[in-house]
């Protein structure tokens, strides 16, 4: 089997599988949560080097507020391990999205732990938190036109490269492989420039249940792809 360098995941159905049991949607983010620790420790095993997971979208806000606070009180919780774990296997860990919009005690927790992990060199574990790839365009954009004027880059430079490294994503390659869980089929605005070449997987399990074997199963498919990058391969 042939990982793919970087596995990016749209980890859905959280609310739905905890209905289907009769429980509340908010036991399903807490069983999402614990999926995510443990599909770090997978992701890696199998030889995956980064693992991007989008935990809260800029759309999620319209959710209803007790949900929405339930979330970001388990995102507490969890970064607060997450700095321990990633100390532990050597984990490297960045948050994308609009940070200006969290509380302020998450903002510094994620500043702690992004600086505490900044030189591991094991997986790298990106989380996307009010991330929205629209708004991640439109803030790179204002940031470009900012840097054009007060003459730090030029117009002419600006190729793909360079607006690259203007996006939440700098410096980490773009997603080799896309998994959706639990049968949507859409994007719902997670990293429209980087997904310009990825291979997309949809699968019906829901995030919860997603463990090592879907994971492997995700990765044959993957590996039986033919990426063409827009050329031809003669047979
Ligand atoms: C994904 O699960 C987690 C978040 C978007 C925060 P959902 O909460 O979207 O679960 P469903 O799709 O409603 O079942
Ligand atoms: C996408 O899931 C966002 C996250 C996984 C954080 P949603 O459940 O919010 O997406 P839609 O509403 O079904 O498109
Ligand atoms: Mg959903």
């Amino acid at each position: 089997m042939n990982a793919p360098k970087h596995v990016a995941i749209i980890l859905d159905g959280n609310g739905r599988w905890a209905r289907s049991k009769g429980l509340p949607r908010n036991y399903g983010h807490i069983q999402g949560a614990k999926n995510v620790e443990k599909m770090c420790e997978i992701t890696y095993n199998l030889g995956i080097q980064y693992f991007t997971v989008y935990a809260f979208s800029t759309e999620n806000w319209l959710r209803p507020k007790d949900e929405v606070e339930a979330i970001m009180n388990l995102l507490r919780n969890y970064l607060k391990n997450c700095i321990k774990r990633a100390q532990k296997n050597n984990m490297c860990v960045k948050v994308l999205g609009d940070l200006s919009k969290l509380d302020e005690d998450l903002k510094s927790q994620i500043f702690e732990l992004e600086k505490a992990t900044k030189d591991n060199k094991g997986l790298h574990f990106q989380v996307a938190i009010n991330y929205g790839s629209r708004d991640e365009i439109l803030r790179a954009v204002k940031k470009i036109i900012e840097d054009t004027e007060t003459k730090k880059i030029r117009k002419d430079g600006l190729n793909e490269e360079l607006f690259s490294s203007y996006l939440d994503t700098k410096g980490i390659p773009d997603p080799d492989l896309l998994i959706r869980t639990s049968g949507e089929q859409r994007i719902s605005n997670y990293l429209l420039w980087q997904l310009a070449y990825t291979e997309l997987y949809f699968t019906n399990v829901a995030w919860p249940d997603f463990g090592e074997e879907e994971l492997k199963e995700a990765i044959e498919v993957y590996n039986n792809r033919d990426r063409r990058y827009g050329a031809v391969k003669e047979d």
